[in-house]
């Protein structure tokens, strides 16, 4: 190894970047590979079901929205948690989201056992104004969700690109009875049963 002496490494920066970089990598590799090959990341839990058109159309008003910079999707496995929220999340159960939605950010709380936890009633009082029915509340109204029609052949579209990189592979049956489900229904209307869906199979 005399042309990569500990001398060259240490006096020449782009050397000890470059010898740096390798070393860390392999650290990293070590930790993430493995992640795509075990059954508990990559295969979804018992009641873990794929997204269906109007739910799918609910997660992109939710993603378009931005309700992720105040919402996170990852309940923690620490007690606190897990006495206000429910069950610690699972990978098993963000196996068909694409992206998925954790995040970081509570100005809110968080969303990953939402479902069955209010009623859609309360959700649709609460998208239009929050402060209706939580007098305290800081999160913005999104009242013009009610307004905005859902387009099925944009579904469409997106069950197909799914296909591409999910793990469920939608059937050309579905895909063809899509643009029926989500007929006549507003954003609010998806962005109610996409929440009405979070955390099910874990809930108990
Ligand atoms: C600016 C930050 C902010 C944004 C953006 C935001 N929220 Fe909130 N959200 C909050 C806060 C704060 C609360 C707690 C007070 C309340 O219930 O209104 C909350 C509460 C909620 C609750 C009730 C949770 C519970 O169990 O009590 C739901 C459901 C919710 N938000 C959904 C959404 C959705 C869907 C979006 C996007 C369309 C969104 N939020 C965008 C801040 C935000």
């Amino acid at each position: 190894m005399s042309f990569l002496s500990q001398e060259k490494v240490e006096r020449k920066v782009g050397w000890l970047i470059a010898v740096t970089l390798i070393t860390v990598s392999f650290g990293g590799l070590a930790e993430i590979v493995p992640l795509f090959f075990q059954d508990s990341t990559t295969k979804p839990i018992e009641g873990v079901k794929p997204y269906n058109a109007l739910q799918l159309a609910g997660r992109d008003v939710y993603v378009r929205e931005g309700c992720y910079n105040c919402h996170s999707q990852m309940v923690r496995p620490f007690r606190a948690e897990t006495i206000r929220y429910g069950h610690y999340s699972v990978a098993g159960e963000s196996v068909y989201d694409h992206p998925f939605q954790w995040g970081s950010k509570r100005t809110g709380p968080d969303l990953a056992r939402q479902g069955g936890r209010n009623s859609d009633d309360w959700h649709y009082k609460h998208l239009m104004n929050p402060r209706s029915v939580v007098p305290e509340s800081n999160m913005p109204a999104f009242a013009f969700l009610a307004q905005g029609k859902v387009d099925g052949a944009v579904i469409q579209d997106h069950m197909r690109a799914l296909n591409k990189v999910g793990l469920h592979k939608y059937s050309e049956e579905e895909i063809a009875n899509a643009p029926k489900e989500v007929e006549g229904k507003t954003e609010m209307d998806a962005v109610i049963a996409y929440l009405q869906g979070l955390g099910l199979a874990l809930k108990k």
